[in-house]
């Protein structure tokens, strides 16, 4: 097991923010990650896992060891799927999908890993994580103790989990119940649309190119285009909130949700003519105003200046507290 010090993350998150890890190494087996787990341990060493970096923003250098997990390997046990935390996410949809298994294909082109699918409980379309995770092993890195959690015991919510919450487990393993009959979720209007635009019938396979194709034409290819897909979470106000805004804001975008109505956060930006809106090198996105794109060689105190302002503006105009979507690294910052 090799373990570096004082390693660039700069390539390591799609954000391309410029930081610095203490430690830094690459697992490819439980084993492996369980060494270099005890080696921080010894060191006393704070452990922070990585997958792709498509939902992180690094906001200085990090003290400790940073673990990349890429365990690789795709086990099938009729429609359970049991999934190494480093396989990538699409390459799984695809090949559930083109394997006659439904579940992901609302899921599909969403970037970074498996294993980071359950820290934000991922989600699009009508559809999230959580409607087909089984349970997940994950490691305690203070005790380096295998556990295996239910899907109860993950505490999934919007984009949020008990993982999110406590970085002691890191997640080497996820398992889904998909389903060899079609169950497919059409619910949100663009999938329909494009469908019956190109004549196809639903399939998982339909599915999952309907949203591959409204996926690419709204956000921005992180690849290509440095950035973290939604940077805000879409609030959810208290129904009679809600209503009252909607009188002094007749557009309003607004969904039902667990506790109260989902406001579009997409929209309250947009409102605020915020989209183009630029700090040195980061700029609101012209295709999505949820969507923060870093220029190339943005700095951290350029990113932060430009989100206060848009949630400052949000928060002058309609009361509502923007809350940041992707992990903040150091913790605390
Ligand atoms: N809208 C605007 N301006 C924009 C973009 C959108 O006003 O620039 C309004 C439109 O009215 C649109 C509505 O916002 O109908 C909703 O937009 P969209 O369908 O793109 O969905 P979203 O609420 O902005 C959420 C997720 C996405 C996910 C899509 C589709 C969050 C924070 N984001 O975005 O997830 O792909 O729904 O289900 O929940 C991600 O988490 O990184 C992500 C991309």
């Amino acid at each position: 097991m090799n373990i570096h010090q004082n390693v660039s993350l700069a390539d390591k998150n799609t954000l391309r923010l410029d930081a610095r890890a203490e430690w830094y190494c690459e697992a490819f087996t439980v084993e492996a990650l369980l060494e270099a787990a005890e080696f921080a341990l010894n060191r006393k060493l704070k452990v922070i896992s990585l997958g792709e970096g498509s939902n992180i923003v690094l906001a200085g250098n990090l003290a400790g060891l940073v673990i990349k997990n890429r365990i690789p390997g795709v086990n099938r046990d009729a429609e359970v799927v049991h999934v190494a935390g480093g396989e990538n996410w699409h390459s799984l949809v695809r090949s559930t999908v083109s394997s006659g298994l439904f579940g992901l294909e609302n899921l599909a082109l969403i970037p970074g890993t498996v294993g980071a699918a359950p820290v934000q409980n991922i989600g699009a379309y009508g559809v999230e994580l959580g409607d087909t995770l089984l349970s997940l092993k994950a490691i305690h890195l203070p005790t380096l103790e295998q556990k295996t959690f239910s899907k109860a015991e993950c505490e999934l919510a919007y984009r949020d989990s008990l993982f999110k919450r406590n970085d002691e487990w890191l997640i080497t393993h996820v398992s889904l119940a998909l389903s060899k009959v079609s169950e497919c979720v059409t619910t949100y209007p663009g999938i329909v649309s494009y469908l019956k635009e190109h004549r196809l019938d639903v399939t998982g396979e339909s599915i999952a190119k309907a949203v591959t194709h409204i996926r690419a034409g709204k956000l921005p290819d992180p690849l290509r285009i440095p950035n973290v897909g939604s940077f805000f979470k879409n609030p959810v106000l208290e129904t009679e909130r809600a209503e009252a805004l909607a009188k002094v804001f007749p557009d309003l975008v607004q969904y039902e949700a667990t506790g109260g109505k989902k406001l579009s956060a997409a929209w309250l930006i947009d409102q605020m003519g915020l989209k183009g809106f630029r700090v040195g090198q980061f700029v609101v996105s012209n295709q999505h105003a949820l969507v923060i794109i870093n220029e190339g060689g943005g700095t951290q105190g350029e990113l932060f200046e430009l989100v206060g302002v848009v949630k400052q503006k949000v928060k002058y105009t309609f009361g509502i507290d923007l809350e940041i979507e992707p992990r903040i690294y150091p913790d605390g910052f």
